[in-house]
């Protein structure tokens, strides 16, 4: 099976330079600064940091994004990991792309070793936007999901020498898969960011919600570079970052969800998602290098951490609920503030 021994090989290939490109914090949270409230009136005891996801209820706001599976025995380890941390810290977690395991039984294992670990915790499924029902149908099932994402990749898929190059239907397959499945489906990007004009047509296939994946953080562009003889490095800048993502689609959209991630490195970081619209935040590659550096239970301390330090920022800001914090005042500045002027969004 030469075809599955090179997805394999791909997969194991993200997580190596994934690490080596690193999070560039170009997403645009310097341009985003909360107004200081010296009379907050809150005690910490008030923060409650539970949020929704459309239907979905969760008991933080943070949650561990989409990376691995498919990649053999040490994606299954790191799989089995991230479950542990997510159900020790009480978080959602999505898995990486399940197609791999779809067209090859053998693994599987990457992938339901998450539900022998976390039984009962919040599980997102994950397949690109070429699934069809019936693969979105099985991908649930394998893990049996809360959720499950539908990932949007067109650059990395360019620039990957072996990537698709036909992006005909996806609209419609998603609408299908909407229709077809009982959990709520997300579509997310992987770190290009997301349009309101993207955000528009996939509220009027009735998603539950988008996860704007926006530029800044991870880099797939820059990733399968790594992996060409000859590089496409104009893809490399290719994107809009975080905070415009999150701007965008909050202003344009009524009743979609919205996640905040790209490049979400600390509690701050969360903290500012949430006040330009998000209801939940996903981070992928800080959590993946912090467990790949310095194992599970340090990863568990640091989503603690995470946890307290929101909590801090929602006491200064006087702010108990997530749905308070989403209305706390803030300042753009930079580039983030003449991109929302130059698109008509104030
Ligand atoms: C990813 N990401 C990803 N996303 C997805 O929808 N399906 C997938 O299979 C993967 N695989 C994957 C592997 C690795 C090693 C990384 C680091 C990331 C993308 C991820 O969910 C997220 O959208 C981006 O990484 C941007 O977020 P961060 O990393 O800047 O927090």
């Amino acid at each position: 099976m030469v075809i599955a021994v090179d997805r394999a090989k791909r997969k194991l290939q993200h997580i190596e330079y994934a690490l080596a490109t690193g999070q560039h914090r170009l997403h645009g949270f310097e341009d985003v600064t909360f107004v200081h409230n010296s009379l907050p009136n809150i005690s910490t005891a008030h923060i409650d940091l539970q949020t929704t996801i459309g239907e979905l209820s969760l008991r933080s706001p943070i949650f561990i994004n989409a990376m691995t599976g498919g990649g053999g025995e040490q994606t299954a380890k790191i799989n089995e990991q991230l479950a542990y941390a997510a159900k020790q810290c009480g978080i959602a977690m999505a898995v990486g792309s399940q197609m791999a395991a779809l067209k090859d039984e053998r693994e599987r294992s990457s992938f339901t070793v998450i539900r022998k670990v976390n039984k009962h915790g919040l599980v997102f499924a994950n397949l690109g936007s070429e699934a069809t029902v019936e693969l979105a149908k099985r991908a649930i099932d394998m893990i049996e999901a809360n959720a499950i994402q539908i990932h949007l990749n067109v650059v990395q898929e360019l620039v990957m020498p072996e990537g698709d190059r036909d992006f005909c239907g996806a609209l419609s397959r998603i609408e299908q898969i909407v229709s077809a499945v009982d959990v709520p489906v997300i579509v997310k990007e992987v770190g290009f960011g997301m349009s309101k004009e993207t955000a528009r047509k996939l509220e009027q296939i009735g998603i539950c919600a988008v996860d704007v994946g926006g530029f800044g953080g991870t880099n797939f562009a820059q990733i399968e570079n790594e992996r060409r003889k000859q590089p496409l490095t104009y893809f490399n800048e290719w994107g809009m970052t975080t905070t415009v993502s999150i701007a965008e689609v909050a202003t344009t959209t009524e009743r979609l969800s919205i996640i905040g991630s790209g490049g979400v490195q600390h509690a701050l970081d969360v903290a500012k998602c949430i006040a330009l619209g998000a209801s939940a935040v996903g981070m992928a590659g800080y959590m993946l290098r912090f467990l790949i550096e310095k194992g599970v239970e340090a990863l568990i301390e640091e989503i603690e951490r995470l946890h307290n330090d929101l909590t801090l920022i929602m006491t200064a800001l006087g702010t108990p609920t997530v749905a308070d914090l989403q209305n706390a005042p803030l300042v753009i500045t930079g580039k983030t503030h003449h991109w929302l002027r130059e698109r008509g969004i104030d």
